[in-house]
């Protein structure tokens, strides 16, 4: 059987769990796939620290050893930031190397010119894992529910900000112990700014946005506001409205402009997205077609992450198997205006 050999950027909380699952179903994969799975470099910061379960030679600190050994036809990128990820990654699709990446703060600022670099290069750029962690919503708006006109995309995908407010409403839990338990659980960002003021909410809105209505949308067209003033006076308030509070990521389409943003807001309790508890993720879709569609499952966390990255690295792979690598240009093909929020 084929060997493709892969490289992973990081090896952190994601890149451990991909590791270790390409590990755990090495046959089962290999039997999907059509050809067995290799990594054969792992980049990390610090080569001498102990990770469980990898092999220490694969260790390194050095990109040029990946970029220019050309029997690594996959670049899993799962270090996160923009740089050096970003030029990682365009190195890597102008070598001809298929990218899979988690990396949400990046794709939801250079998304479009690195899908252009991909097709331009006929290699496959994918991102399942960048929004919403372990559920499948990339891939469903982009081919599953192709034949509709969405209209609406809204969902809770900040599993940090749903487990605070869970724990306030239904623990009186106040907001900085419910953040410190969140952090301890590895749902928030090293710096969680970014999920308590709904910036991660905001990149995976835009990246949603872009993949459902094929238009660019980047972070900045995304109107953020987090749930740091969410008091424990607003939730009696809504508890006695029989309501509850979630911080909401809504990408919607009407007549020929996107509306993007986040901010918490007041459910029914017995909405769908209101019984969403703790670091659950869930993202309701709307299709003049299929109508409505939720998905639903974790959205954060090793092997629920992993779980993307890895079907991911399966579609490369069969891809490759056929010679159809590039095949499905997720570009954005028109140019919808985006309504600004902001003054
Ligand atoms: P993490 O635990 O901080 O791991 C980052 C890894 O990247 C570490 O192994 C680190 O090396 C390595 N790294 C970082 N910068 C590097 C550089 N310049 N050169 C070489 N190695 C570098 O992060 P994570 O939680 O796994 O997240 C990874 C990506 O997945 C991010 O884009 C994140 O947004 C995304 N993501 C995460 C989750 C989640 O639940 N954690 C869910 C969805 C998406 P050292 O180990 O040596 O420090
Ligand atoms: N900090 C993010 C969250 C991780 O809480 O949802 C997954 O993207």
């Amino acid at each position: 059987q084929k060997t493709i050999r892969a490289a992973l950027l990081g090896c952190g909380t994601v890149g451990g769990g991909v590791y270790k699952l390409l590990d755990r179903r090495k046959e089962e994969l290999a039997d999907k796939a059509g050809a067995s799975l290799e990594i054969s470099a792992v980049l990390v910061h610090n080569v001498n620290k102990k990770r469980e379960g990898v092999d220490p030679s694969l260790l390194t600190d050095d990109f040029e050893r990946i970029a220019n050994d050309p029997s690594i036809d996959i670049v899993i990128e799962v270090m996160g930031g923009i740089e050096p990820a970003r030029t990682m990654i365009l190195r890597s699709l102008r070598a001809g190397k298929n990218v899979v990446t988690a990396n949400k703060d990046l794709i939801a600022v250079h998304g479009s010119k690195l899908l252009s670099a991909a097709r331009e290069n006929k290699v496959d750029l994918l991102f399942e894992a960048a929004v919403a962690g372990g559920i499948p919503i990339i891939r469903p708006l982009k081919q599953c529910l192709a034949g509709n006109e969405l209209s609406d995309v809204v969902g809770i995908v900040n599993g940090t900000t749903n487990y605070i407010l869970t724990k306030m409403f239904e623990e009186n839990m106040d907001f900085d112990a419910a953040l410190e338990k969140a952090k301890e659980l590895g749902y928030a960002e090293a710096d969680p700014t970014a999920d308590i003021e709904g910036l991660d909410a905001g990149r995976k809105v835009a990246i949603l946005a872009s993949t459902a209505f094929h238009s660019p949308v980047v972070f900045d067209d995304v109107y953020t506001e987090g749930i740091t003033k969410i008091s424990s006076s607003d939730i009696k308030y809504a508890k006695e409205f029989d309501c509850v509070i979630k911080l909401l990521g809504i990408a919607r389409e009407r007549q020929e402009q996107i509306e993007a943003y986040v901010c918490p807001m007041l459910l029914p309790a017995d909405h769908p997205l209101a019984t969403v508890r703790g670091s659950f993720n869930a993202v309701f879709v709307h299709g003049d077609a299929v109508d409505d569609v939720m998905f639903y499952g974790r959205g954060a966390g090793e092997f629920p992450t992993a779980s993307a990255v890895v079907g991911d690295v399966i579609d490369v792979m069969r891809n490759m198997e056929y010679g159809c690598t590039g095949r499905i240009g997720c570009g954005c093909y028109r140019s919808v205006p985006v309504k600004q929020f902001r003054d």
